[in-house]
């Protein structure tokens, strides 16, 4: 491999990287990306549609001010006409409207089957009295005063008003309604429906009801007109009719009695030089189905009859002061306008805002499940480089994904983008995403599957839009709701985006049905208005949620594993990292180490003797490193790692061999960083392990055991990531890069091209070992490099191990002897958490050998003769294996010379059939299984 000197990646090299690897990775997620941003133009689209037949609806004739042609100036041709005059009932409303009609003022009187009542018999009839309570400090005054309020019977003006002046013949009596009053006044409600309009008298008759034709303008509305009775009612006080009027109340009832009153009155010190009086009227007449302000229309006629009273009663009947009419504003010609976008928008568009939350979700979980970050991070990213391209990049795809969402609804025309000021839109959304990424990165720190993350993304979705439109809004609508509690609520970052939204789609419908704009930035001190707070609660929750996210990512998920205290570290005394320790340390392990073979105790001498003397000459040194898992459940606490201590210096490659279980992979877990030692550390390149991890990723490979690949990448492209982080630029990249796909056979055929997903699982292998190779580092863990690797692959992989070995140090464990053979230049066997022997292969062979294997088969009636034969030839032999006539011996090298053997079985052939035989050295698979035994056997023993 070239040799570019270069030190570790600067931040800004891993952040470029990273978002080159990013955007490559975008790029082939065209279709997720398309499926993402198709979203809001469907429902954006779905809007538009409704909209369109809301407004062909409302745009029917019947909803507009009536027209008719007429032949105006008199040439035999029509113009089209439109005012009143020639529009129904329903069509007034739309009109152009100079000259508003004029109606005659009425009191609010409650339905009959609602008023007040002493016994209930009159509720079957219709004929309950509408009751006024009165009080004040001279009830004999009072009395007057209520007296004259109402008409006698005997004194009513006429039964058939004077048609002439309708209005000033009405005035003279006191009519009233059940129905609602609306929000404005261009149409009475009661003359308009069929509710029927009351005239108040102290005593009805039976002839006391009669019909009144009212012009107003063109038309004329024919009304009947009913009696109803007048009661009123002295109270001793004030406190006397509240207490009668919250009776009244259809909720505040206890016995579910209604008991509606039509007013009540409280004269106070009013007498003949002073008129004082205080009245109570129901506010609470509003139409539910709409949020009209509470119409103060028909209290005019109460205020009106207290003072004209008054007046009779100073000056006699004779006198009075007539309410003639109540008229509204003049105004233009009005359309009938829905917004829809701003109706059904708060709900659309808060899951097309939310459903960005489990993309940036599952995304952050992919490469946590994936174990992406872990092994991105053991090739030297940095933390800080990964957040900020990380959240740069979620950031701009989320603000590209809302900008187009804001786009496409302004083009199309919603009211909900279009009259709301775009710069709060844009600080709004903008303050949003932000919180939501920073929420993803909190909430993946809790997720380990995709899967699961996903749907409980998407039910948060759901629910989130569900629960605003359905239950929030109405605590927001609800104006007796605590404000506090909606504040509390919109902690919850859903909530929040949905009021905002909300409030947007109130400003806009109202902007658009008055022909206005919609929310501005002067309108955020409107006191009904949310914005401000929500504004500021998810600036807060933005900073508090980043902060915490980036907390809990650094203690949990950091392959370091940070303390949870890592931020006052630097308030402490940092641990000195040096490589000297007192070496009595280690008194409690003493017999242990007696039991150790000669060969692993020297290597632990050598280690304690560089932990004296520091030198660089070595790569790795691992010192008594000891790994527990501690007990679940019951069970004992696992020994993974019995004190291990190993050093290697650069340019050779030891070959960690064991049976399943024995702990190397929580070995190489310790030094890679992804578990922290229990007991004793390991100096890499002369830093700590324990504290110095990210120093030694930059300098670090890693071939894990289970591919740790992007799917959607090629070969080149993870190869160009990796490389990058390792700080290759320019030529020497694309020259490494080049070298390495063609070392591990990767380079023809356009394989280096294709997305790893589609690679077979031999190329996937050669891939992350050129991946652990890439950019030259100094200490390179190999777990299991060559399984599922064909014969020639394998070989090419030894060839490219053996290549790289030259500089740097490698563990590599691996089950095949042969492996271990051609690469290793020494040996470890770890069998329990305990390395049982050290040395290269030739040694562990001598050492361990000792003997030849002699095999041989014969028809099984022989099997006595060959072992007598062997017994001759040498009396210390064994039998190993024995099976249909196959038998295996083992024979002590020093016992036997091999022309004897040759010699005995010539004779033998001349005795018996011999089918086959052979005379081989001790394997190293004989080696590893012998030494594995004893060292089970032992534990067994012990
Ligand atoms: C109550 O009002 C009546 C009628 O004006 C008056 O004659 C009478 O003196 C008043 N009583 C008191 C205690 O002021
Ligand atoms: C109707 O009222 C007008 C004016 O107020 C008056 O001149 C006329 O005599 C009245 N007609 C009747 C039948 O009361
Ligand atoms: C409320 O308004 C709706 C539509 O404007 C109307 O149909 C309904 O009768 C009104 N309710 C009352 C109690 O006036
Ligand atoms: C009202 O006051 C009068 C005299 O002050 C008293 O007799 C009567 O019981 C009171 N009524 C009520 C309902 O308190
Ligand atoms: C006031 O009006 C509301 C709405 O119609 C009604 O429910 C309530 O009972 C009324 N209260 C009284 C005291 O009439």
């Amino acid at each position: 491999m070239a040799e570019p000197a270069h030190g570790p990646a600067s931040f800004w090299t891993q952040a470029n990287a990273l978002l080159r690897k990013n955007l490559t990775f975008q790029k082939r997620n065209i279709k997720t990306n398309i499926r993402l941003i198709s979203f809001p133009f469907v429902l954006c689209l779905l809007l538009v549609l409704i909209q369109s037949l809301v407004n062909h609806e409302l745009n029917k004739a019947s909803n507009k001010c009536g027209c008719e042609c007429i032949d105006t100036n008199g040439d035999g041709q029509c113009e089209k006409v439109c005012g009143i005059q020639y529009s129904t009932i329903d069509q007034v409303g739309t009109c152009p409207m100079q000259n508003p009609p004029e109606w005659p003022p009425l009191l609010q009187i409650p339905a009959p089957q609602y008023r007040a009542v002493i016994n209930d018999s009159c509720r079957r009839t219709g004929s309950c009295p509408a009751t006024i309570l009165f009080t004040g400090n001279n009830q004999s005054l009072g009395e007057i005063l209520v007296q004259n309020m109402v008409p006698n019977s005997s004194t009513l003006i006429s039964s058939t008003p004077n048609s002439s002046d309708v209005l000033v013949s009405l005035a003279q009596n006191v009519l009233g309604s059940a129905s609602w009053p609306n929000l404005y006044n261009y149409l009475e409600p009661a003359f308009a429906s069929d509710q029927p309009v009351y005239e108040v008298q102290q005593q009805c008759t039976s002839n006391s009801s009669f019909s009144v034709a009212l012009q107003e303008s063109s038309i004329t509305l024919q009304q009947d007109v009913s009696c109803a009775q007048g009661l009123h009612l002295w109270k001793n006080s004030s406190s006397a009719v509240n207490d009668e009027l919250y009776k009244g109340y259809r909720k505040g009832n206890p016995e579910r009695q209604i008991n509606e009153i039509v007013a009540g009155y409280d004269f106070l010190n009013t007498n003949s030089n002073n008129f004082n009086v205080s009245i109570w009227y129901n506010s609470t007449y509003k139409n539910d189905t709409g949020n009209a302000p509470i119409s103060l229309l028909r209290v005019g006629r109460s205020v009106n009859l207290a003072s004209n009273s008054y007046i009779q009663f100073l000056l006699g009947p004779a006198t009075t002061m007539l309410f003639e009419f109540v008229k509204e504003m003049p105004k233009p010609e009005t359309e009938l306008r829905l917004d829809l976008s701003s109706l059904l928008g708060t709900l659309f568009f808060t899951w097309v805002i939310i459903q960005l939350f489990p993309v940036v979700l599952t995304s952050l979980v992919y490469e946590k499940e994936q174990k992406l970050r872990i092994m991105m991070k053991m090739h030297g990213l940095g933390d800080g480089p990964y957040w900020l391209i990380s959240y740069a990049y979620f950031l701009s795809i989320s603000s590209i994904y809302m900008l187009c969402f804001v786009i496409f609804g302004s083009v199309i025309g919603l009211k909900f983008f279009t009259l709301n000021d775009y710069s709060i839109q844009f600080v709004f959304y903008f303050i949003y995403i932000n919180l939501q990424i920073s929420l993803a990165f909190l909430v993946a720190a809790f997720f380990s599957n995709v899967k699961t993350a996903t749907v409980v993304g998407y039910i948060c979705v759901f629910a989130t839009g569900l629960l605003g439109g359905f239950l929030f809004q109405f605590f927001v609508q609800d104006t007796s709701f605590p404000r506090g509690w909606i504040i509390v609520m919109e902690l919850y970052p859903g909530f929040s985006l949905y009021r905002g939204l909300y409030e947007f789609a109130q400003y806009s419908f109202t902007g658009n049905f008055m022909g206005t704009h919609g929310m501005r930035w002067g309108d955020l001190s409107d006191s009904g208005n949310g914005m401000k707070e929500v504004l500021i609660i998810m600036v807060v929750e933005w900073l508090v949620v980043l902060f915490v996210a980036y907390y809990i990512d650094q203690v949990t998920s950091s392959v370091s594993g940070k303390s949870p205290m890592f931020l006052f570290d630097r308030f402490r005394k940092k641990h000195p990292s040096s490589f000297r320790r007192p070496s009595l340390r280690r008194q409690g392990s003493k017999v242990f180490v007696q039991m150790e073979k000669p060969d692993v105790s020297q290597e632990r001498e050598k280690v304690e003797q560089l932990l004296l003397e520091p030198s660089t000459d070595y790569a790795i040194v691992c010192d008594n490193l000891k790994k527990v898992y501690p007990g679940r459940d019951g069970n004992p606490e696992k020994f993974a790692v019995r004190g291990l201590s190993l050093a290697l210096p650069p340019g050779e490659c030891f070959g960690m061999l064991g049976p399943n279980g024995a702990g190397k992979t929580s070995f190489i877990s310790m030094m890679i960083g992804l578990t922290k030692p229990t007991s004793g550390t390991a100096y890499v390149q002369g830093l700590d392990i324990r504290t110095h991890m990210d120093g030694i990723y930059t300098s670090m490979g890693v071939c894990p055991q289970h591919d740790l690949l992007w799917e959607t990448l090629t070969g080149r492209e993870h190869l160009l990531f990796y490389g990058r982080l390792k700080n290759l630029k320019g030529s020497a990249l694309t020259q490494a890069v080049e070298e390495s796909l063609k070392s591990v056979n990767l380079f023809y055929g356009g394989v280096a091209d294709k997305q790893a997903g589609k690679y077979s699982g031999g190329m996937k292998r050669r891939l992350s070992v050129a991946i652990s190779l890439i950019g030259d580092p100094k200490v390179v863990y190999m777990d299991e490099p060559s399984t599922g690797l064909d014969p020639a692959s394998r070989n090419n992989l030894w060839n490219v191990v053996k290549h790289a070995k030259q500089d740097c140090a490698i563990i590599l464990t691996t089950h095949s002897m042969e492996e271990a053979e051609v690469l290793c230049d020494r040996l470890g066997i770890f069998v329990d958490g305990s390395l049982q022997c050290i040395g290269n292969p030739k040694e562990l062979k001598a050492r361990y050998g000792g003997s030849y294997v002699f095999t041989m088969t014969t028809p099984s009636t022989y099997e006595e003769e060959v072992e007598n034969m062997v017994q001759r030839l040498s009396p210390g032999a064994k039998r190993i294996y024995q099976i249909s006539g196959t038998q295996k011996f083992e024979l002590p090298k020093h016992e036997v010379k091999i022309a004897d053997v040759f010699q005995a079985v010539e004779n033998a052939k001349s005795r018996f059939t011999v089918h086959a035989w052979g005379l081989a050295d001790t394997t190293l698979e004989d080696v590893f299984i012998k030494v594995a035994r004893s060292a089970q056997a032992f534990n067994v023993l012990s």
